[in-house]
This record gives structure tokens, sequence and C-alpha cells, in this order.
């Protein structure tokens, strides 16, 4: 049987309206607007209504790039949900997208890989259309981190948002490139510097794990940050070198947004020019699973990708998980 390529051939985003300015957290916790932005790039975020669940934000953002694409959910073979942040733990994010959004024939199933959890998704995705087996794979990574987050914890509470991004994936048609390569990595050994301790089989809730606050997210910035910049940077530059494709043909590099100096340490590697690399985490911060799909679905909305630039994504996040994504747009 012949191994089709897969294409993205539309892509949406949906962030909450509700804005958080550095300014305003500087009222409720020790921080301060001049220190976020300097240390992270981040200006502002979008918080989640009260209500507001990640499948709510999936929703949001699948159904924008139903309309662009022009077809209806009852199209939908498969819905894979990147996320950390689930409705609940079962059932998945992807049954309650499923549902909300009438895709009846789609199956299935949420993915569990942080920061990297959307390129995870987009390539397990493409394996389903590579094989023959799906025509149309809705791949959605969304986020709802202000739901783990503690906002007492400056070292944290300043660095996320929330957010939902989906792109649609199809059969790359004769001649066309579409999804060219996929590195994907994960090291364990990383699980103690980004983590949320409660919630699992490991301290089920009570009462002790919520007064020691193990539901929130708890990092070592610092460690997190070092491996972040390696990471990223390494897989970025490695995938081009393994396509023997230099940097000058890279139309668009579309980074994890954790913090723009990690963002600058891979791009000053690849010596990329600042204007061919998407940045918003000054708007959104780091909204976790959603973030790439957000800045794809942007960038094309801005006119900043056509048919036929090949387009670079890289992630880093717990784990450790990593990985990269070389792609020509075909849509
Ligand atoms: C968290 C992070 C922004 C901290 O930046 P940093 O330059 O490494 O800062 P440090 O950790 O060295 O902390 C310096 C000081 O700032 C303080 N600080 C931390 N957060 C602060 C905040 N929001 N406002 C003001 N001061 C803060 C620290 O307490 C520390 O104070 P101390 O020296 O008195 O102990 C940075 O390490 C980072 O971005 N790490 C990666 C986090 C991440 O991306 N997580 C998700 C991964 S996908």
């Amino acid at each position: 049987m012949d191994i089709l390529r897969a294409k993205i051939t539309a892509a949406g985003h949906y962030l909450p309206e509700r804005r958080v300015t550095n300014l305003e957290l500087q009222k409720t916790v020790d921080t301060s607007d001049d220190w976020i932005v300097e240390r992270t790039g981040i200006r502002e975020r979008r918080v989640a209504a009260k209500g507001q669940a990640t499948s709510d934000l999936a929703v949001e953002a699948a159904k924008s790039l139903l309309k662009k694409r022009g077809i209806d959910a009852s199209e939908i073979d498969l819905i894979i949900v990147g996320t950390v942040t689930p409705d609940m733990f079962f059932p998945s994010t992807a049954c309650l997208v499923q549902h909300k959004i009438g895709a009846k024939k789609a199956w299935g199933f949420d993915l569990s890989g942080a920061c990297s959890g959307f390129l995870y998704a987009l390539q397990t995705g493409a394996q389903f259309i590579a094989a023959g087996a799906h025509k149309k794979v809705l791949v959605i990574g969304a986020d709802v981190m202000t739901s783990i987050i503690d906002f007492e914890d400056r070292a944290t509470c300043v660095l996320f948002g929330d957010g939902a991004g989906a792109v649609l994936l199809e059969p790359a048609e004769a001649g066309e490139v579409g999804i060219m390569d996929c590195l994907l990595r994960s090291d364990g050994s990383g699980g103690e510097h980004l983590y949320m301790p409660a919630g699992g089989s490991l301290n089920p809730p009570s009462v002790e794990t919520v007064q020691r606050k193990m539901h929130y997210v708890h990092q070592d910035g610092k460690n997190v940050f070092r491996y972040a910049v390696r990471g990223m940077a390494d897989i970025s530059a490695e995938i081009l070198e393994k396509n023997s494709i230099p940097s000058s043909d890279i139309k668009l590099y579309i980074p994890h947004q954790a913090n723009l100096r990690i963002i600058k340490a891979a791009v000053d590697r690849m010596k990329l020019d600042e204007s061919r690399v998407v940045v918003n985490i000054d708007r959104f911060a780091n909204t976790t699973a959603g973030t790439i799909p957000i800045c794809l679905s942007e960038a094309v909305e801005g006119g900043r990708i056509q048919k036929g630039d090949k387009i670079l994504m890289a992630s880093f996040g717990a784990g450790w998980t990593w990985g990269s994504v070389l792609m020509q747009w075909e849509a």
C-alpha cells in the first residue's frame, strides 16, 4: 500500500475574551510589569470565564476551522485533543468536542504531551492519513492552564494563559508535499522539574493535597529554562540538517511560546531573521498545547503563509517532551 502524506488544509483558534495584564497581576502578587516583560516577554494573557472548560475553547477553535474549510463536522473521521487540562479525567475532551460540534462519525482521544502536545497529536493524526485509514483528522491543542495555576505563586502565575488552536489534516494531492518530517522526543527523567503532583492515582485529591497546593503546577523554573533553551534549539536545527534545508529556506518558524528568551536562543542558533519568527507570547503567554496551533492560525489569517512556503514548528515542555515538525504549506 502506498504511504500517503498528510497536509494541513485549514487552521482555527480561539482565545477567551478576558485579558489579564501584568499590571493587573501586580496588584495581587509581588511582581511587576517590568520584571515580567524583561524576563519573559509576556505583557498580558487570556483567562477563561468561570465554567468555560478546555472543550469549550477547543469547540470554538474547531468551529472556526470548519467554517474556513467549508465542511461540516459530520465529515470528520478522527479528533485528537492534546491537553494537560482536560475538562475531567473521563470522558475524554475529544469525546466532549465530538458531541458538541456534531462530528457524528468521528472517534477520538486525548493525548498528554504538555507543551509538545500539539506536535505529538499532529504526528499521530498524520499517521492515520499516511496509513490511508482516515481522510479528515481534526487535531486540537487546547488548555485552560489557569485552572491549575496558583495565583499566589509569582514564579508560575505570570507565565501561563488559556487558549485553543486546531488544524485539519487531509491527504496531500499528487505533487504536494505537506508534512515533510517530524522529530519527537521524551525524557521522563525531567518529570520532577515541571509537574502537577496531585489529582492522579499517586496523590488522589484530599483535603491535605489541596491544603498543600499539590493540585497546582510546580516547577523549577531555572532548570526548565536551561533544558528548554537547549532542547528547542537543538531539535529545530537537527530537523533542518537531517533534511538538508538551510534555515534561509524557512518562510516561518513557529516555536512554542514559553519565554521570549528561549525563543531567541533557538532563533540565534538557526541564524533566522526575526521577521520570519512567529511571536505572540506578549499577548497570550504560554497556552501549553494551544500555543503552536494558535500561532499557525494567526499567521495564516495574517497572510504570513502562502502555498509552497516551508514552515518549521518546534516545542519543549513538561515530561520532558520536545519535538519539531517541518512542512510545506499546501492550502
Ligand atoms: C520562571 C522564569 C521566568 C524565571 O526567570 P529567571 O530569570 O530564571 O529568574 P530566576 O528564577 O533566576 O529568579 C530571579 C528572582 O526573581 C524572582 N521572581 C520569580 N518570579 C518572579 C516574578 N513573577 N516577579 C518578580 N520576581 C520574580 C525569583 O524569586 C528570584 O528571586 P531571588 O533571587 O530573590 O530568589 C524562567 O526561569 C523561565 O521562564 N523558566 C521556564 C519556565 C517555563 O517556560 N515553564 C513552562 C515550560 S513549557
